[in-house]
């Protein structure tokens, strides 16, 4: 089967929830393929390698874990495969449900060790226990979007199926109430809920969209030149506050390792930004968060 049959073949949620026709419907597979085709070059939600290293080198250090296999769900046309190949890991999987995405990663990074899928990630066709990791970035919260943990639930319990016993699953997300889901699917042992600060194109691209109306397309904002340089303003003091945070969480991480201190995180954080985001009830604006949240679970059987 081919890519394009294998495509064709794939669920598109059919008798799923109809998203708010006002925002894009990004649990609809058909919204991404369109995205793609119309896209050059890559794009990373959140984060990049950059943000996320010290975590991979705290929880699956490269030096160790080089020669392990590492699957990436949801893809899309993010650089992040390739730089974790970059930096050491030898044997990465990517998948995702989008033709046009997967076809023109394959054809950017054909590197040996780089494998690229089309794939549903709620329905993989991997045999079980086949990964020590997998990594998802934004597809969780893409799936997430019409309000409906229907197709997240379903994706995680096959990424619970598809890891080793002992496997480890690094969510990243805008969330940071997203723990009782990860839970409900699959048997997980939560090693570590943490902030991260989110990419400087991340975060000037997140400025740029609280300043637009609703509905606005990005391109817009290039023709006012006053807007471009207050974004620009705001990502830049939202960087420098999230560097700091960071340097502190780092220091302190240190300091509970020297004291041979191990903290599982078995609550959620209370009361941080992350609640905003998934509701926005406190009438911030969510995506002035200048972080992220990464959840590390590990597989129990
Ligand atoms: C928010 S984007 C994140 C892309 C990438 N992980 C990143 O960090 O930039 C969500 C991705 O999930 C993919 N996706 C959505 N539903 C999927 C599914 N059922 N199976 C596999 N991938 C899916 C989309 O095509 C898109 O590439």
């Amino acid at each position: 089967m081919d890519c394009d049959e294998l495509s064709m073949a794939l669920p598109r949620y059919p008798n799923g929830p109809k998203a708010d026709p006002m925002k894009p419907d990004y649990a609809n597979p058909d919204f991404w393929d369109a995205r793609f085709q119309d896209t050059e070059g890559l794009f990373d939600w959140y984060a990049t390698y950059d943000e996320l290293n010290d975590t991979f080198e705290e929880f699956c250090p490269i030096k160790s874990h080089c020669e392990d296999s590492l699957l990436v769900v949801g893809c899309g046309n993010s650089a992040f495969s390739a730089e974790l190949h970059g930096a050491g890991y030898q044997h990465i999987t990517s998948i995702d449900i989008s033709n046009s995405a997967i076809s023109k990663m394959k054809q950017l990074f054909d590197r040996p060790g780089m494998t690229w899928q089309v794939m549903d990630a709620t329905a993989m066709t991997f045999d079980g226990d086949s990964f020590h990791l997998a990594v998802d970035k934004g597809t969780l919260d893409a799936m997430m979007s019409p309000g409906t943990n229907e197709f997240a639930g379903a994706m995680l319990e096959e990424v619970w199926r598809v890891l080793r016993p002992e496997g480890l699953l690094i969510v990243v997300s805008h969330s940071g109430k997203r723990l009782q889901l990860l839970k409900s699917h699959g048997t997980w042992q939560c090693l570590e809920i943490r902030k991260c600060r989110l990419s400087p194109q991340a975060t000037f691209i997140n400025m740029l969209r609280c300043k637009l109306p609703p509905g606005a397309p990005l391109k817009d904002a290039l023709q006012q030149p006053q807007l471009l340089q207050e974004a620009a303003e705001e990502a830049k003091q939202a960087l420098r506050r999230m560097a700091f945070l960071d340097a502190f969480r780092i220091f302190k991480a240190r300091k509970q390792a020297q004291a041979g201190h191990i903290q599982e995180a078995e609550e959620e954080p209370p009361g941080e930004a992350g609640e905003a985001v998934s509701n926005g009830s406190n009438g911030s604006d969510p995506r002035r968060q200048p972080f992220c949240w990464i959840y590390v679970l590990r597989k129990v059987v």
